[in-house]
C-alpha cells in the first residue's frame, strides 16, 4: 500500500523516524538489511527532498549506446546535475560511470547517487550461451555461476542494476524473445529464475561485485497472441496463475530487488497501469518490497493502447497502479508535479515510490560509497579472465543438444583427414553472440570454423565454403560448396538464423531455415559424405524437411564468446552431449502452440485409431512436435526400467533404474512427470515435477529416486487457490517428455 510519509514533518526527527523505521522494517525483510545509518539517510532524504527531486528519483534515462526505442533525453547531464534523474541505463565503463556519478553526487543539491542499469542478459563482456540455450543444460548451478560472472564483469564496469532475469514462459517460437527465457515450463522456469537471481545478487548485493536483479516482463509477455512481439495477451486467470506467474513469483521469493512491467495488456489492462498486478498481487499478496520500473516507454504507450487520452493521464494511472520508476519516457518527469496539484496523484504515492528507489540504492551500498562500482583495478583484472572463458566454453558444450545422430555420424572419427566446414554461419563471429550481448565484443567471439581449427587443425585439413547467405536467394556459392564437400571426409554444415532474427522485435511466421539454406543442405547431403548440421538459432525452428535428410543435427543456439570452442568439444567427442530442449520444436508453424503439458480434450487422438475423423487432430500433420520438450541425445544410450512408487504418509517416492547401455560415459537428465488422472478441473497429460542430471558410466545402472509431497501435486483451481486433490496419479520417468516408463499411485 502507498504509505503516508507526510506525518514525518510533524514529528521529525526522533520519535516518528523510529516508528516509521520499525513499521517499514516489519513490512519488508529486505529493508532490515539496511544499516541504521542507511535507514536514517533514506528517511532524512525523503523529508528534505523537493517535489522535483522526488520525481527525479522516479526517472530513468537512457543513453543511445544500445537503445531499443526512441532515446528521448539528449540533455541527461543537465537533468542529473539538477537532481531530475535517479537512474540511467546503457552507460558503462568505470570512466563513464564515474563521470556521471560525479555529476549526481558532487553537483546535485542532495548528492543522491544514480543507479546504472544495463541489459546483462547472458553475460556482460564474456558472453555466455543465450538463456534458452543455458536452460537446455538443466544445470542450475552452472546457470547461477554464469550470472555470478556476468554480475562480476558488469559491476567491474560500473553497472549496478541488470534488466534480468527475463522469466517469461512462452509456448510460441514465432516470438523472437523466447531466446531470452527458459522455455515453456513454469516449474523448470521457476528454478532457473531463482538460480539467476541468486547469481546476480549473491547473498546481498552491497559487496560491489553483485548487481540488483530486475525480473521481467511482468507479466505474461511471453503469451503475445500469434507470437507477434508487443501484441496483446488474452489469457484465462487459471492459465495465468498456473503457467505464467510462477517464475516471477519464484524470482521475487529469491529476493529480486526490482521488477519490470511488460508491454502487453492482461484482461484489457496494460501491465504498466495494472493495479491488480502491481499492487494487489505483487506487493500485497507476494510481499514484494523492491521497486517497479516500466519497460522502455511502456508508460507513454498506454496512449496508443487506447486506455489513456494523453501521457499525463497515463502517468497518473501508472503511479496509482504501483509503478515506481519510468524508463525513458520522461512522463513522470513532465507530468507528476501537475498531477499532484490537480490531486490526481497523492504526495504519499510519490513518497512511497521514492522510498522504494532510495532503499534499493542504500541496499546496493551507494550511500556509503557512490563509486563502489567504479573500481579501475577490477575493470582491468576481472573481465574476460581465463576462468570465465573456460567456464563459458564448458557452458556452451552443456547447452548443445544433439537432435539427431543416425549411424553414429558424430563424434568425428580421429581418422578424418579433410573436414569441410560449410554454410553461412560457419565463419561468423558476430552471430555467435546472439541478441542482447551487453558489452560483448564480437571480435572476441570464437566462430565455428575457428573452434574447428583449434581442435582439429593439427590432425586434419580444414576447408571452408560459405555456400549461401543466411536469408537471401543467392545460390551461386552452392556449387563450390558441393565441390568442397566432395573433397572432404566429413562435412560440418552450419545453418540457421542470424543473431538479429530472434530477440526483441524479431518475430517470424515461417520458422524453417531462412533463405536458400535448405537448398544448400540438400545439395551438400547429396554429395554423400558423413555430414552433421550444426544449427544456430534463438528459437525452436521447424526443420522437418532438414530432419528427413540430415544424418546428424547438433543444436548449438548462439553460444556466445566461446561458441566455436564449446561446439568443437562436442563434435570431437571430448564432451559427450547432454543438453535437452526446454521448448518443443514444432513440425511446422501451423502447429504452434505445441507444448508438452497439453490436455487430453474430450476427443483425444489415438495412435491406435489413426484414421478416426472426429477427434482433436490435424488432417495434414501429427499432433506431436518434431522434438518434444526434454529431448536430447547422447553419444551413449540410456535405458529405463523398473519404475516403482511407494506411498508413505503424505509423500510419494518414485524410483526407476537408468542404465547406460552404450559405449561411453555420459550425463543423462532424468525427468519425472506426473499426471493427475481425475480432477475437479482438467489437468495436463504430463507435468514436470522433478529432474536429476547424472553422470552414468558405461555399463552402469543407477537407481534414481524422486520424492514428492502433496504440495508438489497441488494446482490452481477456478478460485485461484492452489491445493491438492486426492486420487489416482500416473508417474512417468524418462529421458524426455515423450519416451517414458510409467506406474500409477494413489495419494
Ligand atoms: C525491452 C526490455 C529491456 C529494455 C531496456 C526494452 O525494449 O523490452 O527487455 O530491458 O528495453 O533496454
Amino acid at each position: 500500500m502507498r504509505r503516508n510519509t507526510g506525518l514525518i514533518k510533524f514529528f521529525f526527527p526522533a520519535i516518528a523516524l523510529y516508528l516509521l523505521m520499525q513499521t517499514v522494517a516489519a513490512q519488508n525483510s529486505a529493508f532490515t538489511r539496511l544499516s541504521p545509518a542507511d535507514s536514517l539517510k533514506v528517511e532524512t532524504l525523503l523529508s528534505t527532498m523537493t517535489l522535483d527531486e522526488k520525481i527525479g528519483q522516479l526517472t530513468l534515462l537512457a543513453s543511445d549506446w544500445n537503445s531499443t526505442g526512441p532515446a528521448m533525453n539528449a540533455n541527461y547531464e543537465q537533468l542529473i546535475r539538477t537532481g531530475k534523474a535517479g537512474a540511467v541505463l546503457n552507460f558503462y565503463t568505470v570512466d563513464k560511470v564515474r563521470e556521471l556519478q560525479k555529476l549526481a553526487v558532487e553537483e546535485s543539491r542532495l548528492k543522491i547517487p544514480l543507479l546504472f542499469g544495463n541489459d546483462v542478459i547472458h553475460g556482460h563482456r564474456t558472453i555466455f550461451p543465450i538463456p534458452l540455450a543455458q536452460a537446455a543444460s538443466w544445470d542450475l548451478a552452472s546457470i547461477e555461476i554464469a550470472e555470478h560472472i556476468a554480475a562480476a564483469e558488469a559491476s567491474a564496469e560500473g553497472i549496478n542494476w541488470t534488466y534480468a532475469p527475463m522469466v517469461d514462459i512462452a509456448r510460441d517460437p514465432r516470438w523472437g524473445r523466447v531466446s531470452e527465457g527458459a522455455g515453456e515450463d513454469a516449474w523448470l522456469g521457476s528454478l532457473i529464475a531463482k538460480a539467476r537471481v541468486r547469481g546476480f545478487q549473491g547473498d546481498g548485493y552491497s559487496d560491489g561485485t553483485h548487481v540488483l536483479a530486475c525480473v521481467k516482463h511482468f507479466a505474461a509477455y511471453g503469451a503475445a497472441v500469434a507470437g507477434r512481439d508487443y501484441n496483446v495477451v488474452d489469457i484465462s486467470p487459471l492459465s495465468l496463475y498456473e503457467y505464467y506467474l510462477p517464475p516471477y513469483k519464484a524470482a521475487i521469493d529469491a529476493g529480486a530487488g526490482s521488477v519490470m512491467t511488460s508491454f502487453n495488456e492482461i484482461n484489457g489492462v496494460p501491465s504498466t497501469m495494472n493495479r491488480w498486478l502491481l499492487t494487489d498481487l505483487l506487493r500485497n499478496e507476494w510481499g514484494f518490497r523492491g521497486f517497479v520500473v516500466t519497460d522502455w516507454t511502456s508508460l507513454n504507450e498506454m496512449v496508443a493502447h487506447g486506455v489513456a487520452a494523453d501521457v499525463k493521464s497515463a502517468s497518473a494511472l501508472a503511479l496509482n497502479a504501483g509503478v515506481d520508476m519510468d524508463m525513458q519516457g520522461s512522463a513522470f518527469l513532465n507530468h507528476l508535479g501537475e498531477l499532484l496539484k490537480e490531486k490526481q496523484v497523492t504526495q504519499s504515492a510519490i513518497d512511497e515510490a521514492v522510498h522504494h528507489v532510495l532503499r534499493a540504492k542504500a541496499e546496493l551500498g551507494l550511500f556509503s560509497d557512490p563509486y563502489l562500482f567504479c573500481n579501475k583495478k577490477r575493470e582491468q583484472t576481472e573481465i574476460m579472465t581465463k576462468e570465465s572463458q573456460d567456464f563459458a566454453r564448458k557452458l556452451v558444450s552443456e547447452s548443445c543438444v544433439l537432435l539427431k545422430n543416425a549411424n553414429n555420424t558424430l563424434p568425428l572419427s580421429p581418422a578424418v583427414k579433410i573436414i569441410a566446414v560449410i554454410g553461412p554461419l560457419a565463419d561468423s563471429k558476430i552471430d555467435m553472440l546472439g541478441s542482447w550481448s551487453s558489452a560483448g565484443k564480437w571480435e572476441q567471439a570464437v566462430s565455428l570454423i575457428e573452434g574447428v581449427r583449434n581442435r582439429f587443425g593439427s590432425q586434419a585439413r580444414i576447408i571452408y565454403e560459405k555456400g549461401c547467405n543466411i536469408s537471401d536467394s543467392q545460390v551461386s556459392g552452392i556449387e563450390a560448396a558441393v565441390k568442397a564437400a566432395r573433397e572432404s571426409d566429413f562435412v560440418i554444415l552450419a545453418l540457421g538464423e542470424s543473431r538479429d532474427m530472434s530477440g526483441e522485435a524479431a518475430s517470424r511466421t515461417n520458422i524453417d531455415l531462412p533463405g536458400e539454406q535448405y537448398t544448400l543442405a540438400e545439395a551438400i547431403i547429396k554429395a554423400g559424405k558423413p555430414t552433421t548440421v550444426v544449427l544456430f538459432n534463438g528459437r525452436p525452428l521447424a526443420i522437418s524437411r532438414l530432419e528427413q535428410i540430415a544424418p546428424a543435427i547438433l543444436e548449438t543456439w548462439f553460444g556466445g564468446t566461446q561458441a566455436g570452442n564449446g561446439i568443437a568439444d562436442i563434435l570431437s567427442g571430448d564432451v559427450n552431449p547432454s543438453g535437452k530442449i526446454t521448448m518443443s520444436f514444432p513440425r511446422n508453424a501451423g502447429q504452434i502452440p505445441v507444448y508438452y503439458n497439453a490436455k487430453n480434450t474430450g476427443r483425444p487422438f489415438s495412435n491406435d485409431r489413426p484414421d478416426e475423423k472426429y477427434v482433436s487432430r490435424y488432417l495434414d500433420c501429427p499432433n506431436t512436435p518434431l522434438y518434444p520438450f526434454g529431448f536430447g541425445l547422447s553419444y551413449t544410450r540410456f535405458t529405463y526400467s523398473g519404475i516403482k512408487t511407494i506411498v508413505e504418509g503424505d509423500r510419494i517416492t518414485i524410483t526407476a533404474n537408468v542404465t547406460n547401455s552404450g559405449e561411453k560415459d555420459g550425463q543423462e537428465i532424468v525427468q519425472l512427470y506426473i499426471q493427475d488422472k481425475v480432477g475437479t478441473i482438467t489437468r495436463p497429460l504430463k507435468e514436470l515435477k522433478g529432474f536429476k542430471k547424472l553422470l552414468i558410466k558405461k555399463g552402469e545402472t543407477v537407481n534414481v529416486s524422486f520424492s514428492l509431497s502433496r504440495d508438489d501435486l497441488s494446482f490452481y483451481h477456478p478460485d485461484l487457490k492452489k491445493y491438492w486433490e486426492p486420487g489416482e496419479f500416473n508417474a512417468y520417468i524418462g529421458g524426455n517428455s515423450a519416451e517414458v516408463i510409467s506406474a500409477s499411485f494413489n495419494l
